[in-house]
């Protein structure tokens, strides 16, 4: 944890009631604030005090809870200004606030995006971009509007097995891609965790298939360089919920997590210090509740997903995602006219809870390695051409979370993305074809239809244009200009 830093320092000099001049010139140091200092926001905090406070200053929070908000100014060491929602344009503006971080829930997204915007300031913005169709027409509006930047942190590109599988398909080793079979495992203790707060709610998530999986979208468009163009989707919600439980008799639960002994689906706030001020401490200013029991009422996601989506070039991808499965882990197997590649990721080979029921919440952030057995932990990518044997890729290994992925993710976002032969970087129009792929997803599982992404106004061509393809653009100067 960062204990002193220059913003510590920097941001004391410009106090909220400061509403004078802009502070003394430095034109290198970018002045970020946080929307949204929940879990999430960390990362970006901990890279602007720390590692890039050379070129990013933190001047301000947006932050409805105040003890999420106090719990973030221990972190940095440093009293911010905080400022309610509603005063996002008073914060931009009082506080000369050239770039805002925007970690909140899913559904605010649209909103926020669009009114920093308009407000003067550049956006780095956590996935998915938004929800629905409307909010990515809100965003697509807005940029064309202002001509200003919305950064998308698409992390899982940044994985090196990720990026190694990019690597592969971009290098011809496989032919022209034809087809993607992509299946993702959420175990019972990272998967159950979307059914604990505002994730269980479709309206303030869009489901799985948007919150979670536009990660997933966002990697195939990416991998293949290629653009969704029809979307077929099946899936319910048949592990989790009340109704499940009922049918499979597990009786009365508790309604939360806190408190309950000896159950592995329930999560005990007061066993990890961060969650416990995070969000068991904070609860009085706003009942937010961290650990519903993920058997109660009130959930409308699914937990099983099933989508086939066509590509423009011709390829088809065959994707699903199951939320309560033992182990947690991907296989991405990418057919192309000269051979195959496949990857495999094991994140936990198994659930092991402590004596008290705790279990590591996400093993992608924070490996949780089981290596005994016959699923080990560890990642794999094979490639095999055409009357060839098999042989495996190297998948380089960076040091710290996500493979030392995150460290690359945080120099694009706060030094500016440099010449990437990957195409890593990405913008709001990656954010649009990703959720894309999920919304349309959501229409068709309400219809039981496929969607065609042309019939939806997403208030942007998903198509890719001159200069702007889905894995070339730059975050940097991309706007929804010419685009329409
Ligand atoms: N890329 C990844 O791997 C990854 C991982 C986790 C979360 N996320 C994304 O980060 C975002 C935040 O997730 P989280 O887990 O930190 O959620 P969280 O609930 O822990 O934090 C959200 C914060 O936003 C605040 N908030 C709510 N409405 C707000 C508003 N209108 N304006 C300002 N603040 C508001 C809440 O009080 C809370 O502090 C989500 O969009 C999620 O999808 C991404």
């Amino acid at each position: 944890m960062p204990s002193s830093s220059p913003a510590s320092a920097s941001t004391a000099h410009h106090p909220a009631a400061d509403l004078g001049s802009p502070p003394p010139a430095t034109p290198a140091r970018r002045r970020h604030a946080v929307v949204g200092a929940g879990h999430r926001s960390q990362m970006y905090i901990d890279a602007i005090v720390g590692e890039h406070a050379d070129l990013a200053e933190l001047v301000a929070w947006c932050e409805p809870n105040p003890a999420r908000a106090a719990y973030y100014d221990t972190r940095i060491g440093a009293e911010l200004p905080r400022y309610q929602p509603d005063a996002l344009e008073q914060m931009i503006a009082e506080q000369h606030v050239d770039r805002v971080v925007i970690a909140t829930p899913d559904h605010t997204h649209a909103e926020l995006v669009a009114r920093a915007l308009d407000a003067g300031a550049d956006v780095v913005l956590e996935k998915p971009l938004t929800i629905d169709a409307a909010g990515c027409r809100r965003i697509s509006d807005a940029v064309a509007r202002t001509g200003r930047d919305v950064v998308m942190t698409f992390n899982y590109r940044y994985s090196p097995r990720n990026s190694a599988l990019r690597e592969v398909i971009v290098s011809g080793a496989i032919g022209d891609v034809t087809s993607v079979h992509f299946e993702w495992a959420l175990d019972t203790v990272h998967g159950a965790d979307y059914f604990r707060r505002w994730h269980r709610d479709k309206s303030k998530s869009g489901g799985l298939l948007v919150h979670k999986s536009s990660h997933h979208f966002d990697l195939v468009n990416w991998w293949l360089g290629d653009v969704p163009t029809r979307v077929f989707a099946s899936g319910g919600l048949r592990f989790y919920g009340d109704d499940n439980a009922r049918a499979r008799s597990m009786g009365p639960r508790p309604a939360r997590g806190t408190g309950a002994t000896g159950d592995p689906f329930s999560l005990d706030l007061r066993a990890d210090p961060r969650l416990a001020a995070l969000y068991l401490d904070a609860e009085e200013h706003d009942g937010y509740l961290r650990d519903q029991d993920v058997f109660g009422p009130g959930i409308t996601i699914e937990d099983n997903m099933a989508v086939l989506v066509d590509y423009a070039r011709g390829a088809t991808l065959a994707y699903s995602l199951n939320a309560h499965s033992p182990w947690e882990g991907y296989r991405v197997t990418v057919n192309g006219t000269a051979g195959r590649a496949e990857l495999e990721v094991v994140e936990r080979g198994a659930v092991q809870p402590d004596a008290e029921g705790n279990a590591v919440l996400d093993p992608s952030a924070t490996p949780d390695v089981v290596e005994e057995g016959p699923r080990p932990h560890g990642e794999r990518l094979l490639v095999q051409r055409h009357w060839s044997r098999a042989h495996e890729h190297p998948i380089p290994r960076g040091t710290g979370s996500h493979g030392g992925g995150d460290a690359i993710l945080l120099a694009d976002v706060f030094r500016g993305a440099q010449d990437d032969p990957l195409g890593r970087a990405a913008g709001y129009l990656d954010g649009v074809r990703a959720a894309a792929v999920g919304i349309a997803a959501n229409q068709s599982m309400a219809s039981g239809l496929p969607v065609l992404l042309a019939d939806v106004d997403f208030g942007v061509e998903l198509h890719a244009t001159a200069g702007q393809t889905a894995a070339g653009q730059t975050a940097a100067g991309q706007t929804a200009r010419g685009l329409r």
